[in-house]
Order: structure tokens, then C-alpha cells, then sequence
């Protein structure tokens, strides 16, 4: 078949003349196939799904209420332009409530259609061609593929265990560091499970300052921590200066869905966001930001969604540490993040973790999300469907049986 008149005419960014032609296959889908395939060739074997990132739960019945209440209202059926105050005087008071952090609801907070859609919009904000956005590896790729889109580079900063997943600051060259303009990082951290500490903040804070870069923390699953309390990067004495913290409805209330967040900081950079934005969307539904609003007010919600997900990794680190997996809590998010073996009792040889995990699914329907930018990982994520805990545990036993049969190797 031939091509498209506009087949020359897709931008360079996304490929060009050749746009729609590759034949590699991204991550995420070689998982779908391989689920699809195991389901097809296995209906026996029940699928033990390790694999969503998603919450398993719909949005409290409280939330879900004040929603039902909002939708058929006239007043809430238009354009919301760059959120409503009530949204952002509610995100206000949970920032003081939980973190002790003050912000002015005016100009240090905006509301966002979810994180990834003001990590989409950073990069426009700062980034010229040359530019550089550092970026922690591995990591949530949306701001690292519109900093390229605008001309900039990305430079990769490891998450490695022997720095305790923490990206390693000092060891980023020179010329690196005059040209970046923005350091994302994103804590606790997806897919490490990693959380972060007040003396990591308080580098951050030092560096960015010592080299004058704007510094975006994306606190997507800061409710899920664990170890500690939640934290915000705004307690760091000095964040307000050099940066902002993106937030989102998604994990810790079950409003994945829904598509919500904020971001907040310093109020130049909150109002450049907030530029950038009014030329990207008009705003969620006002109904779903004041069903947000009710969600923030009540402190109870993310404590009942952490301590579902804490119990569920808590039976899964006691699970795969007797299969031989050296594991242990993560300090946030419903992530796992664990090393992936080199081989199975067998005398079969994995040369990454993505060879394992292609093996789990297609071999023993145990579906992961392999990671091999920084060392051969996998991730379990906990939220898979089980009605109850005692679902969760004939999960685990089923788990158990089917590792063990493998017999990992390390
Ligand atoms: C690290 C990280 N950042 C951002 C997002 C996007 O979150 P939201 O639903 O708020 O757009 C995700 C979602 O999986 C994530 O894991």
C-alpha cells in the first residue's frame, strides 16, 4: 500500500517520513500479548496479574456522593479555564493539614487533568532547543519526551541500589550542568518504591540553587508511603525557591480515572505552568473538582488506600523472600521493585529481566513489568483484583507455588 500524501509531512519528533513504520514493540504491549496469549493457550491457569499500575478500588462512596450531587448542576456544566478556587483552597488545606507546608490557594497552587498532563506541559515552561532536562532512569517518560520534542536533551540519572535510589547529583558533569534547566525527580519513587529522606531534599534544594535549575517533584504517590509519614519536597527549607510539587488525585484516593492533581511552589513557576496550560485545555469538569475538593478534606481516605496496599506488599516481600527473592517494604507507592533472577532450577539462563519476565507470563501466566535500565528489575505491583484478604492470601499461596517451582536463581 502506499503512503499518505502526509506521510512527509509528520514532524521530525515523531519520527518523520518514517512515522508508523517501525516494528519495534513497546514494553507495555509485548506484556498485553504475552497476557493474551497465555490466557489463550492456558485457560486453566488463572492469570496472577502483578502487572497494572492502577488502583483496584473505585473512588470512596463520600466522594462518589458529592460527584452524583454536582453533575446535573447548571452551573457546573462550563469551561473551569485554570481550575476552580474551591479545588485549589481545598489542596491548600491539605498541604498545611498533612505536611505543614502554607501555600496562598491564588498563586502557589494550580489545579492539573493529572500529573502526566503538567509533566507534558514542563518542559514547554523551560526547555530550548540544547537545553538539557535531567531525569531520573528508571522513571515516568512524559517529561523527558517533551523535552525532546522542543529541541532539549535528557540526561539520565541512575536509580541504583548501592545509592540507595537515589540519583547520584554529584557525579553529573560539568557541561551537563550548565545546560540543564530542569531536574525532575519523583518521590516516593515509581517503580522503585523508593522514598525520599529530608537530608536528599535538602541536596536538592543545595544543588539546584548551586546551579541554578528549576527542580519539579512529582509526588504522584506520595499518600502510599509507608517507612514514614508522607513528605513533601516544600518542607525542604528553600524548595518554594527553587521549584514545585506535582500532585495527583490518581493513587492515594482511587481516582485514577478521574484525572485530577495540582501543582504548587514557587508562584513565578506555578504561573508559567498555568500560561502554558490555559493553551493546552480548558480545565476538568467542575463537578469532578469539587468531588475532589470533599475527597481532600477527609484525611481518612488515603490512610484506608495505604493501608490496603501496605498489607498487600507486606504479604508479597514475605512471599517472594521465601522464593528466594532478596526483598524487603518498599517506602512507598503499590510497587515492588525487586532484582530479577539470572536463571530457574532448571538450568535456564535469563540475560535480562524482561527475558524473565516474557518466561513468568507465557510459562506460568505470573505477569511483572520488567525493568533493565538500571540493572535487571521487576516490578510487582499489588493491585491486582481480590475481593478480600482472604482472596489476597490464596493469591499469595498460588504465587508461592509457581515461583517455587521455577526455583529462582540470583
Ligand atoms: C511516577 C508517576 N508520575 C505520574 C503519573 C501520572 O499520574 P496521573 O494519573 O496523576 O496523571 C504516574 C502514573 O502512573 C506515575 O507513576
Amino acid at each position: 500500500m502506499s503512503d499518505p500524501y502526509f506521510q512527509e509531512l509528520f514532524a521530525q519528533r515523531i519520527g518523520g517520513v518514517n512515522y508508523g513504520k517501525g516494528t519495534e514493540i513497546y514494553k507495555f504491549e509485548k506484556i498485553k500479548r504475552a497476557k493474551r496469549k497465555a490466557l489463550a493457550e492456558h485457560p486453566e491457569r488463572k492469570l496472577v496479574d502483578f502487572g497494572i499500575g492502577e488502583n483496584d478500588d473505585v473512588a470512596d462512596q463520600s466522594v462518589r456522593r458529592v460527584m452524583a450531587q454536582e453533575i446535573g448542576k447548571p452551573q457546573n456544566r462550563g469551561y473551569a479555564d485554570n481550575g476552580i478556587q474551591a479545588f485549589k483552597d481545598a489542596a491548600a488545606r491539605f498541604m498545611q493539614r498533612e505536611f505543614g507546608v502554607p501555600l496562598d490557594p491564588v498563586t502557589e497552587i494550580n489545579h492539573c487533568i493529572g500529573t502526566k498532563t503538567a509533566l507534558a506541559m514542563l518542559p514547554a515552561v523551560f526547555i530550548d532547543p540544547g537545553d538539557v532536562t535531567l531525569m531520573t532512569v528508571p522513571g515516568y517518560p512524559v517529561a523527558c519526551t517533551h523535552t525532546k520534542y522542543y529541541g532539549g536533551e535528557v540526561h539520565g540519572l541512575p536509580l541504583l541500589a548501592e545509592n540507595d535510589f537515589l540519583p547520584d547529583l554529584d557525579s553529573i558533569p560539568a557541561d551537563i550542568r550548565r545546560r540543564a534547566k530542569l531536574l525532575v525527580i519523583n518521590y516516593p519513587n515509581s517503580p522503585t518504591g523508593k522514598a525520599a529522606t529530608p537530608e536528599f531534599y535538602a541536596k536538592v534544594v543545595e544543588f539546584a540553587r548551586a546551579n541554578q535549575i528549576v527542580v519539579a517533584q512529582d509526588a504522584t504517590h506520595i499518600m502510599l508511603s509507608y517507612d514514614v509519614p508522607p513528605l513533601s519536597f516544600l518542607q525542604t527549607p528553600g524548595a518554594r525557591d527553587v521549584g514545585v510539587e506535582i500532585h495527583s488525585m490518581s493513587k492515594g484516593w482511587n481516582m485514577i480515572g478521574w484525572r485530577l492533581g495540582w501543582f504548587c511552589g514557587n508562584e513565578r513557576i506555578v504561573r508559567a505552568i498555568a500560561d502554558v496550560k490555559d493553551n493546552c485545555d480548558s480545565d476538568q469538569f467542575i463537578a469532578i473538582q469539587k468531588a475532589a475538593a470533599a475527597a481532600l478534606d477527609d484525611p481518612e481516605i488515603p490512610r484506608r488506600v495505604r493501608a490496603k496496599y501496605r498489607r498487600r506488599l507486606e504479604k508479597l516481600v514475605a512471599t517472594l523472600r521465601r522464593c528466594g527473592f532478596d526483598c524487603g517494604m518498599p517506602g512507598g507507592s503499590f510497587f515492588l521493585y525487586t532484582r530479577s533472577p539470572r536463571g530457574a532450577a532448571s538450568g535456564l539462563k535469563f540475560s535480562s529481566a524482561e527475558a524473565f519476565s516474557q518466561f513468568l507470563i507465557t510459562e506460568h501466566s505470573i505477569c511483572t513489568v520488567p525493568w533493565d535500565d538500571a540493572g535487571p528489575y521487576l516490578r510487582f505491583s499489588v493491585t491486582y483484583e481480590a475481593p478480600d484478604e482472604a482472596a489476597e492470601d490464596a493469591l499469595m499461596v498460588e504465587t508461592e507455588r509457581r515461583l517455587k517451582q521455577i526455583g529462582p536463581v540470583f
